[in-house]
């Protein structure tokens, strides 16, 4: 009898431990993982594509407790493998169903030096959405855009991080969890690229200025002298699989993309500007010969090339990897 007792609750332990964690994916289409939570949770959709388990104790309170235009640190958001910090900015005209921007900063880069650079805060305030400004937990201040992890869709990495702290803003501001976007400069534009290739249930459009393709970092190291030195070149259609196979089954929706580069970049070289066409593109399902060229956008010797309504790339000639960083031009992109 006694045996019988410990072989059931052990039975039952398994199968607790085997049910999906707070925090974690439990459903949306195209998901084929566990779908029952841990108990104390419940399965909520955020859309068709996701659905998270939430403590049932969460949320709705935070809204109230998080002080208005004010840059504020949050915590407890969600899984984060790599420990990520993350801060907040919620306008005091707040939106209702408010839109997201995720704003991330360059190596040595700090979420405040991010906040203090860009000119997303007041932006927010004329506009009344909501800005996170996320920060590396690497000592050099680069973003994980390398490992497996972080190209993998809920892989874990620094992606996965970033992508909890918009999830909790969801959840605690009823955001409007299709007007999610993100944009980075340098390393920042680097991740950008890859929450839109990992997570394209998530954002609605990026913007980065400038970066490399989903995929180029990919490897060992937290810098690709390959790919930063512009000698690694894929085709369209292998750029195009490396984003597909971070979210195998995705048959939803792809982001807005949206890139900027100049074409004396030392630190990132320009060869990427291209790389990242033939990537986005091919995502996109688009033609890589442009549908409208703009001279001199939005300056002087600058090249706007759509490629259709939804691939965007800026070259701006005679430029260096410190690129003027445009984000009344990065607002309208996204179309807020
Ligand atoms: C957030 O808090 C503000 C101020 O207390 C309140 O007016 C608003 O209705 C709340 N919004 C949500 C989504 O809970
Ligand atoms: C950001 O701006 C604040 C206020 O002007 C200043 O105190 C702080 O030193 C700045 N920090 C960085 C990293 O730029
Ligand atoms: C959320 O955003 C979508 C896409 O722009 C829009 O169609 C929808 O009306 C928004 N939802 C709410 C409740 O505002
Ligand atoms: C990249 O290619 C250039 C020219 O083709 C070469 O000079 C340079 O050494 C290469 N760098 C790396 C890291 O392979």
């Amino acid at each position: 009898m006694k045996h019988l007792i410990t072989g059931t609750l052990l039975l039952l332990a398994g199968v607790a431990y085997a049910r999906v964690a707070a925090w974690a994916q439990c459903g949306g289409q195209g998901w084929t993982g566990e779908k029952s939570c841990t108990s104390g949770c419940t399965c909520t959709p955020f859309n068709s594509w996701y659905s998270q388990c939430l403590p049932s104790d969460a949320p709705g309170h935070v809204n109230a407790t998080i002080p208005r235009a004010t840059f504020t640190q949050i915590t407890n958001f969600g899984s984060n493998p790599t420990d990520i910090r993350a801060w907040i900015y919620v306008p005091k005209n707040l939106a209702p169903k408010p839109p997201i921007v995720v704003g991330i900063h360059w190596c040595t880069g700090t979420a405040i030096a991010f906040y203090n650079a860009s000119s997303w805060n007041y932006l927010a305030d004329q506009k009344g959405f909501i800005v996170i400004y996320p920060e590396s937990p690497n000592s050099d201040g680069c973003w994980d855009v390398h490992s497996a992890e972080t190209l993998t869709h809920n892989g874990g990495g620094d992606s996965l991080g970033i992508v909890s702290a918009v999830r909790w803003t969801i959840r605690n501001f009823h955001a409007n969890a299709s007007k999610v976007f993100a944009t980075g400069i340098s390393s920042g534009a680097m991740m950008t690229n890859v929450l839109i290739g990992a997570y394209p249930d998530v954002f609605a459009a990026g913007s980065a200025s400038p970066g490399v393709p989903f995929g180029c970092f990919e490897g060992p190291d937290r810098w690709n002298n390959e790919c930063s030195s512009g000698n690694l070149t894929k085709t369209p259609q292998e750029w195009g699989d490396r984003v597909r196979a971070a979210y195998p089954g995705y048959k939803g929706p792809r982001p807005k993309m949206q890139f900027w580069h100049g074409t004396i970049d030392e630190g990132l070289n320009y060869h990427n500007f291209g790389e990242e066409v033939k990537q986005w593109t091919n995502v996109l399902g688009v033609s890589m010969t442009p549908t409208n060229t703009v001279l001199d956008y939005p300056l002087s010797g600058w090249t706007r090339y759509d490629y259709g309504p939804k691939v965007m790339g800026i070259s701006a000639e005679g430029v260096p990897h410190n690129i003027p960083y445009q984000p009344n031009l990065i607002m309208e992109w996204f179309g807020l």
